[in-house]
């Protein structure tokens, strides 16, 4: 039997390339809101005997954790064979130690309470810093899956004569592997973050990069700060306005619109999160990774 997708809240732009990506039943569910704010939730389409792969859009988490708790333990009763969990971002990766006395860790306690609910996690791309994998905190077979080759894909496509750029010595791991997917030259900057939205680069000297169009590339936009920090740079040495490519458009308040005011020529994101931007399309790195890990928990499932 066919596995079972369940959409919940914020993935209408992914859901439908990941139904066919996986070759998965579109659950229909019926998931709203009682006038006093708690979650009603039915499944139409019953679970029992089937594969259940909840899709999750967890931007912005803290309004959508009750459903997605409430999603698993409901397809469990109903008798589902196993239930995966696709997170196309990952949230609460941030918070990896304590910084100050009595700081909650909430990148491990997110993961115990998704690891209590679902078999298994795939997701894209998550901000793995202090936590070199997802099984550091992760109780289940968990799976990060990289954006690179669908981002590459785009800007050999999009770009003419690129030079990716990764704005701090985080992002090598990702600018490297799109750049040589691609066929491109990169370069990586150096990032001091002195505030969520006070961020200086200091690039090389770039003018031999004056005939190249530069692509920026960063797992996340959140505020634009990082990405507007690098686009001032480049303008002040005379390099091209540059396009910037990022697996997560976070977008927070206005970031969208001050990185184009800023000076960006274009903007491009993946589907992990809905927004106008989205023109990379992730579905089918996440449906294989998501085959390749019901396959694996099969026979502990039965
Ligand atoms: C940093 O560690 C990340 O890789 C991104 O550079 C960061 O999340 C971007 O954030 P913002 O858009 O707020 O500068």
């Amino acid at each position: 039997m066919k596995p079972l997708l369940v959409p919940l809240q914020d993935t209408a732009q992914i859901s439908g390339p990941l139904a066919s990506a996986l070759d998965a039943e579109m659950a229909d569910i019926d998931l709203r809101r009682f006038p006093d704010g708690e979650t009603y939730l039915r499944f139409d389409t019953l679970p029992e005997g089937r594969d259940v792969i909840l899709l999750a859009g967890l931007c912005h988490p803290d309004a959508k954790l009750p459903t997605l708790v409430f999603a698993a333990q409901t397809a469990r009763a109903l008798g589902a064979a196993s239930v995966g969990l696709v997170a196309p971002y990952l949230p609460y990766m941030r918070q990896d130690r304590v910084f100050r006395p009595g700081e909650a860790v909430t990148s491990v306690q997110f993961a115990k309470l998704v690891s209590s609910c679902v078999d298994w996690l795939v997701t894209i791309d998550p901000h793995l810093h202090r936590w070199h994998a997802l099984s550091d905190i992760y109780d289940i077979p968990a799976r990060a899956a990289h954006a690179a080759p669908a981002m590459a894909a785009w800007i050999s496509r999009e770009v003419d004569h690129p030079l990716l750029i990764g704005p701090d010595a985080e992002s090598e791991q990702w600018v490297s592997e799109i750049a040589s997917l691609a066929g491109a030259e990169h370069i990586v900057l150096t990032k001091t973050r002195h505030g969520d939205r006070d961020v200086d680069i200091s690039p090389p000297d770039l003018g031999k990069w004056r005939h190249h169009t530069p692509v920026i590339v960063d797992d996340t936009i959140s505020t634009a700060s990082t990405m507007m920090a690098v686009t001032r740079q480049l303008a002040e040495q005379g390099l091209r306005p540059p396009t910037c490519c990022a697996a997560h458009g976070v977008f927070a308040d206005g970031a969208f619109e001050a990185l184009l005011q800023a000076g960006a020529a274009r903007i491009v994101t993946s589907n992990t999160i809905s927004h106008p931007s989205n023109g990379i399309d992730v579905s089918g790195i996440l449906a294989s990774a998501a085959n390749g890990l019901i396959e694996e928990i099969r026979p502990s499932s039965r």
